[in-house]
């Protein structure tokens, strides 16, 4: 038998499984084009042209050792190039000794958890939330604490945060542009939340980090996201390229820190043995160097740009209530009914995939991924607005 803890994660998880098996049978009985599946974030543009030219070059490139094991952190110049394209973007003075390449965001979250954490430590998270957190930071002794975002805006209040600092507190992890709900945190409140922690650590005598989960970083429309490494010393960053390069199968991704963060050489120390000792040893060799050739490169984010009008312009015109998303591809609206779980029951008799909101720490809303095309999108709106019209 397997553990009672996992035995308990597989019965919570099976939410989203059993909607997957449910979306397959829909597409069998009345065909691909007339179900609607906004349940998965998997990203639907191809890669960039620069990634695919630096994937054939590399193919049959003879540069000798390129699929040998390297340093646990990564081919030292591709970590350079990512340290200078931070320090272009903020006058910081990265080295390549900041940088660590990791297996996508949700192995860097990893590793920078298992560095982080003794048992029992707290990390908070801010809801809704990222569906994996917390079993990320089970993953490693921690204990996580949910602070509740402003119900209009969904913008953490860096006062209630203070009031939920207790001395166990080792982190705060945010994640912007946020998964679901799009929203961006500004540097007002970036700000507002390094004083807190600033304040915190001093008090309890001991650094509260800031780890910022940033995959959406390059899928921003019309708005800046701050850099958080200009904004707290003691930030980790962790971007990927899962989202911004359509890559998300090839696992790539990257830790980076403010060289003048406390005890910097331990924690990066830290980081670099955790990559080894969790298995991941190091990032995919080949597509590290791929991506140091596309560093500056991005899908056309304004494919995206136009999912979201179209979909939140379509949605709000039918009385759905909804924030505008600034960035990532997800929109959060408010279910028409306080049961999200029998909304999503309700909306799949229009062939609508759509995921609760509970399940992200957002009771009461709903989460549409708008990794589909335009087309789907635009023939999916005449069951938005039948289903709405059901609530009348
Ligand atoms: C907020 C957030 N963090 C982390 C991840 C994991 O990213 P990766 O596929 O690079 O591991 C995702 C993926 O959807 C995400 O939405």
């Amino acid at each position: 038998m397997i553990s009672n803890k996992i035995n308990n994660r597989l019965t919570n998880s099976s939410m989203i499984r059993a909607m997957f098996e449910e979306g397959a049978k829909l597409k069998k009985l009345y065909g691909a084009d007339k179900v609607y599946d906004f349940s998965l974030g998997n990203p639907d543009p191809e890669p960039p042209a620069e990634v695919k030219a630096a994937l054939r070059e590399l193919a049959t490139s003879e540069e000798l050792g390129m699929h040998l094991y390297m340093n646990n952190a990564g081919f030292p110049e591709v970590r350079e190039t990512i340290a200078n394209k931070i320090n272009r973007e903020t006058g910081l003075q990265l080295s390549f000794n900041n940088v660590v390449m990791t297996v996508g965001a949700g192995g860097a979250l990893n590793v920078v958890l298992k560095t982080l954490l003794d048992p029992d430590e707290e990390v908070i998270i801010f809801a809704p939330y990222f569906v994996e957190y917390s079993s990320y930071i089970d993953n490693h002794g921690g204990k996580t604490v949910i602070v509740n975002t402003d119900a209009k805006t969904f913008l953490p209040d860096p006062e209630l945060l203070r009031t939920k600092i207790t001395p166990a507190t080792k982190a705060i992890l945010i994640n912007t542009p946020n998964n679901p709900t799009g929203v961006v945190y500004g540097e007002d409140i970036l700000k507002a939340i390094a004083k807190v922690l600033e304040e915190k650590s001093k008090e309890y005598g001991h650094t509260i980090y800031i780890i910022s989960d940033e995959p959406y970083r390059k899928l921003a429309y019309d708005v800046e996201v701050p850099n958080i490494l200009t904004i707290y010393r003691n930030a980790i960053m962790i971007d990927c390229f899962s989202k911004s390069l359509s890559l998300p199968g090839e696992r790539m991704g990257y830790i980076a820190t403010n060289p003048e963060a406390d005890d910097i050489e331990t924690l990066m120390n830290g980081l670099i043995y955790c990559n080894r000792v969790l298995g991941y040893v190091n990032a995919p060799a080949l597509f590290q160097k791929i991506i140091a050739k596309s560093i500056d490169a991005s899908v056309d984010i304004n494919i995206y740009k136009e999912r979201r009008d179209l979909l939140y312009n379509g949605l709000t015109s039918f009385g759905y209530e909804c924030v505008k998303p600034d960035g990532a591809f997800y929109l959060f609206p408010k279910a028409l009914i306080a049961d999200d779980v029998e909304f999503k029951n309700r909306a799949l008799k229009y062939n609508l995939l759509i995921v609760p909101g509970s399940g992200f720490g957002g009771p009461g809303h709903f989460r549409l991924a708008y990794c589909v095309s335009l087309e789907t999108i635009k023939n999916s709106l005449p069951a938005f607005e039948a289903l709405a019209k059901e609530f009348k």
